[in-house]
């Protein structure tokens, strides 16, 4: 059996910056009320004058990945790409990376979970290369949030969370022993679906439906957040993922070199980080800068890590991720 290692590492985010200030002008809303609540200063949003769509976004990410992996287009055996925002409801933006790319005509899957998309899709593609089948599989996280968000004070809990972005790691097939992913653990918990969820346009609710409906009140083509009890159940289940992870491998909350937590709010990361009672330098945040980049949170986050030099050789990096479905999990890295 074989094991996996991150080779590669690149992120992409939009130029246009949205500060919490500038959200004023849509919605009633504060940067002081923000910050409190999240930590965001501010986040990227997609200038619909330019050409970057969540494709776009992750193909840019992933051309950074793979030349960081010392590897071209060619030596790709596989994507795994997540995202829950795509271009087109079908097919899966995972082809049009492919396309982007000019790859051969390698396999294309998408993953559809949400903000635990990035550590689901690591945990695929560990395990395509552990079996030997790839070498080399690009895995990346995409998401286009802001053209779908509601700008105006009807939306503001969910909207002034979220930000544009993309993320993208070469995984590769690891010869030293001890080395690379030690282990991924994935969960769900499916009767919380709609406490975060974009109900509609759907198979439950076409189009059709919607514009005949004419509704004024009619929020389901806006994403659903319950806030409180989201953050109520993350800080349960990030902890968990954690724990396990690290059982798993026999090791302590000490042996954390640095835990890299899904971006999903500051005071989630700082409730975890306190609870594991970790020193600042083992935790990276940068929600403040980009908000919630879903799929694209954690390898964005894993990525700049790695380029300000805090995460070294044999370093342990703990990845952990809870979100919409709900879902949760963590990936333990010797890196
Ligand atoms: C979303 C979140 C920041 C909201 O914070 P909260 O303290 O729970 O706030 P509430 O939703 O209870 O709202 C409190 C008040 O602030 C108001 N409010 C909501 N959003 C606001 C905003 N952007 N600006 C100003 N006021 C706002 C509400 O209308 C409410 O007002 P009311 O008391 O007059 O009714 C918080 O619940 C959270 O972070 N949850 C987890 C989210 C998460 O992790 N999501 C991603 C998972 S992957």
């Amino acid at each position: 059996m074989y094991s996996s290692k991150i080779t590669g590492l690149g992120y992409y985010v939009p130029e246009n910056v949205v500060t919490n200030n500038d959200l004023t002008q849509w919605m009633e809303t504060s940067d002081e009320w923000i910050q409190e609540r999240t930590g965001i200063k501010e986040r990227r949003w997609i200038d619909p004058k330019t050409e970057d769509t969540t494709a776009v976004m992750g193909a840019k990410a992933a051309r950074i990945a793979i030349e960081r992996a010392g590897l071209t287009k060619d030596d790709i055996d596989f994507i795994v790409f997540a995202t829950l925002s795509p271009d087109m409801y079908f097919p899966g933006g995972g082809v049009q990376i492919q396309d982007m790319l000019d790859m051969p005509t390698i396999g294309a899957l998408d993953v559809r979970n949400q903000c635990s998309g990035f550590i689901y899709s690591l945990s695929v593609a560990d395990q395509f290369i552990k079996t030997g089948m790839y070498k080399n599989i690009l895995v990346i996280g995409s998401e286009n949030h802001s053209g779908g968000l509601e700008r105006s004070t009807r939306g503001r809990g969910v909207t002034v969370i979220f930000g544009d972005g993309a993320g993208a790691a070469v995984l590769s097939r690891c010869e030293e022993e001890g080395k690379g992913i030690l282990s991924s653990h994935l969960h769900s918990e499916g009767k919380h679906a709609e406490e975060l969820a974009l109900m509609g346009p759907s198979t439950n609710r076409w189009v059709p439906e919607i514009i005949e409906a004419n509704d004024p009140d009619d929020t389901s083509y806006f994403p659903h957040m319950n806030g409180q009890f989201v953050f109520k159940h993350a800080v349960v289940r990030f902890s968990e993922a954690i724990i396990e992870g690290l059982q798993a491998n026999g090791l302590q909350k000490d042996d954390i070199d640095m835990l890299i937590p899904h971006q999903a709010n500051l005071r989630i990361a700082q409730f975890i980080q306190k609870k594991f009672e970790l020193a600042n330098d083992k935790v990276y945040n940068n929600i403040m800068r980009y908000g919630n980049t879903t799929a694209a949170s954690i390898i964005i986050a894993l990525t700049e890590a790695w380029e300000e030099g805090k995460i070294k050789d044999n370093d342990l990096v703990v990845l952990a991720a809870f979100g919409s479905g709900f879902t949760w999990g963590s990936v333990v890295i010797r890196w």
